[in-house]
């Protein structure tokens, strides 16, 4: 049976409730229960690692005679494997549940098949309710589960004519406040920064995420600097709140696949428990992610500014070697959004699905 008006308010409910748990490797996950007549009789979500998921949340709550008939309204797919809490299907078919509706499929191999597995048992299960606004919670988290890596959004500021530095590697600022500002926002909701060891020397960033009052964001993403040369004792980003990370680039090229930067940096990362990278630049570390086909997404803050070349011919574009030899071979990627912000424009866009 498709998902009655009454569910679909159910399930904006839950992925309300689900934003109340912790983000960290567990997924953000809320639930309703309804009665028969559509009555809320419990609200759940999953408060982090190691506690109950959204929906035995929920039905803790609750005495065993008013779950009998119930459906439980779920952003994600209930969990089929036995973690260090036990399967939610298993919890909610023993409980009576008679009808189970939730947004995004677990891709877990073995967390997944929870739906086929109610199902078999002979619950009415509908998936599919408001995937994409589920999907769009979860995004980090199934990037994770589907490539076994962190989320990573890319980001760089460029001219309209498309560099990112002047010919003396001057690059602050090339867009204004309000750019600066959303980036800032965006650094808040990361779980990793990362900047390549040329820009630590170049712009000296403290990899910070701040309002526009100079004061920290709450959430600070742990910053990482990727190549061999040393930070100096001096760089701003050993002020950093979180401990740094720094990476030798040795074993981090990546020439045309990304098996090295994704094999050593992104699984240390993942295995830390970040679930965001934002890769900050400069072009060389910008380039070494799009090269490898390791951007998920692409932010490209664009400034009404042309910047060209130096009298000496030095160029700083905003992005480097990306292996294309021919046209065909060219990246492209999807608009998902344009934002103006001030005087700036931001692009924000995703590589071309290959369907
Ligand atoms: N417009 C913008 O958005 C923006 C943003 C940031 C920076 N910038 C500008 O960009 C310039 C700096 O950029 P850049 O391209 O010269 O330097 P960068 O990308 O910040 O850092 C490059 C360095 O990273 C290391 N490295 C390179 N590939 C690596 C890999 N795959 N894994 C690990 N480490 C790797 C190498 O250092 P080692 O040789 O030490 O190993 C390399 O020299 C400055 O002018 C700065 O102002 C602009």
């Amino acid at each position: 049976m498709a998902a009655t008006e009454r569910e679909q308010q159910a399930m904006r409910r839950a992925l309300t409730l689900a934003r109340n748990g912790p983000r960290g490797v567990n997924p953000q996950v809320g639930a309703v229960i309804l009665s028969p007549a559509g009555d809320t009789l419990a609200e759940g979500w999953h408060r982090g690692a190691g506690t109950p998921h959204a929906e035995v949340d929920a039905l803790s709550q609750m005495s065993p005679d008013a779950v009998r008939g119930a459906t439980a309204v779920v952003t994600l797919e209930p969990c089929n494997h036995t973690g260090r809490t036990g399967p939610c299907a298993q919890a909610l078919l023993e409980a009576g549940i008679a009808r189970v509706v939730y947004a995004v499929d677990d891709p877990g191999a073995a967390s997944g098949g929870g739906g086929a597995h109610l199902r078999a048992a002979g619950v009415d299960v509908e998936s599919g309710l408001l995937a994409d606004e589920g999907a769009a919670l979860l995004e980090s988290w199934l990037t994770v589960q589907r490539l076994g890596r962190p989320h990573v959004t890319v980001k760089w500021a460029q001219s309209l004519d498309g560099r990112a530095a002047a010919s003396d590697g001057t690059s602050q600022w090339i867009t204004g406040p309000d750019a600066r500002a959303d980036v800032h926002r965006r650094r808040s909701e990361a779980d990793a920064i990362v900047a390549g060891i040329g820009t630590v020397l170049a712009d000296d960033p403290a990899l910070t995420a701040r309002r526009a009052d100079g004061t920290l964001f709450e959430h600070q993403p742990m910053p990482v600097v990727l190549g061999d040369r040393i930070v100096p004792e001096q760089a701003a980003v050993r002020r950093h709140p979180r401990a740094l990370l720094q990476r030798s680039g040795a074993n981090l090229f990546a020439e045309h696949e990304g098996d090295a930067l994704a094999d050593s940096l992104l699984v240390e990362l993942r295995d830390a428990g970040v679930q965001r990278v934002f890769v900050e630049g400069g072009p060389t570390i910008a380039s070494a992610f799009l090269r490898a086909g390791l951007a998920d997404e692409v932010l490209v803050y664009l400034a009404p500014t042309l910047i060209g070349y130096g009298p000496d011919g030095t160029d700083h574009p905003a992005v480097r070697m990306l292996g294309v030899e021919t046209i065909a071979q060219q990246r492209r990627l999807d608009i998902a959004a344009i934002e103006r912000l001030g005087d700036d424009l931001l692009i924000i866009a995703t590589p071309e699905r290959t369907a």
